[in-house]
């Protein structure tokens, strides 16, 4: 079963000249989180606005629970959460009017404003006012809002952009919170460890094209082999040496040491998700 399955998606903004969605397919099973990860302009937000029906003019195929979403109801909404890259609030109102405000909206059981607001460290601020809000503040404010509804699939544009360590881990435990419960969830950054955390499938995404997808583990281990970093020491000098980890055993300075007992340090490198990144797309993630 698929909640989300996506064929050969085509999306122009009406003022642009060219394509900026072109030609992406993917599926997204039940439960999963499936992250886009791609650098700045490659296309994750305005694909995050076609799969939550902002963007209905697009050519091909972007079916969720079976409905095409060109004939979206305004039901669709009652089943998905949205933290928005740029959250809106209404700036005079207080953080727990805003998510009283938002919650009024729904038909269904929402959850309680106060244990939200908590959860991410606002319940101090609930009643300051949203516009004298941080940047951070707000991002946190737009999370908790998107799981008001207990929503089963959750779409987050980069949710812990701009926050500091503490408040991120927060957002990341909450995330995998939010899974372990069974929600499906789509999430784009532009952070390889966010996204090696966090997701079991990773889309890389440049120029409006998918290049490839894979688990995080996956796409780490192909292509370059594991390097091993090792230091040992040589007529009384430190020498470093690297090596491929398959080529660690014939590799006879490793060897010696090993036996001699002259081995002073000896890290594995695996590729990282940029490394492969650059690899295939040419581009850097930030
Ligand atoms: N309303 C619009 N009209 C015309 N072009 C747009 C519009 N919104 C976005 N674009 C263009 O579409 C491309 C993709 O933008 P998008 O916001 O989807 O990128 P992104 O991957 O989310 O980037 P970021 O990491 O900076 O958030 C960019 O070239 C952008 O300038
Ligand atoms: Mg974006």
């Amino acid at each position: 079963m698929k909640v989300i399955d996506v064929e050969n998606v085509y999306l122009k903004y009406p003022s642009a000249k060219e394509d900026t969605i072109r030609g992406i397919s993917f599926d997204v099973r039940p439960g999963e989180i499936f992250g886009f990860l791609g650098p700045s302009g490659a296309g994750k937000s305005t694909m995050q606005k076609i799969l939550t029906g902002t963007l209905r003019d697009y050519r091909g195929s972007v079916r969720i629970f079976g409905t095409e979403m060109k004939h979206r109801t305004s039901d669709y909404y009652e089943n998905i959460g949205v933290d928005f890259e740029f959250p809106n609030f209404y700036g005079k109102f207080t953080a727990m009017e805003n998510l009283k405000y938002f919650a009024s909206l729904y038909s269904g059981k929402t959850m309680d404003p106060v244990t939200l607001l908590e959860r991410v460290g606002l319940h101090l601020d609930a009643g300051k006012k949203v516009s004298s809000y941080s940047k951070g503040m707000k991002m946190r404010l737009g999370f908790v809002r998107a799981l008001l509804h207990d929503p089963k699939l959750l779409f987050l544009d980069e949710p812990t952009s701009g926050l500091d360590p503490a408040n991120a881990r927060i957002l990341k435990d909450m995330i995998l919170e939010q899974k372990r419960m069974g929600k499906t969830i789509i999430l784009t950054t532009h952070n390889m460890h966010d996204a090696k955390e966090l997701c079991d499938r990773v889309a890389f995404i440049v120029d409006g094209v998918i290049k490839t997808v894979d688990s995080p583990h996956a796409l780490c281990k192909s292509g370059a082999d594991t390097k091993v970093e090792y230091s040992y020491l040589c007529n009384g000098r430190e020498t470093k040496s690297i090596c491929n980890l398959s080529g660690l055993a014939d590799s006879q300075d490793f060897q010696y040491a090993l036996k001699e007992g002259t081995l002073t340090s000896i890290h594995s490198k695996e590729q990282t998700l940029e490394d492969l990144f650059i690899a295939l797309t040419g581009r850097r993630l930030q």
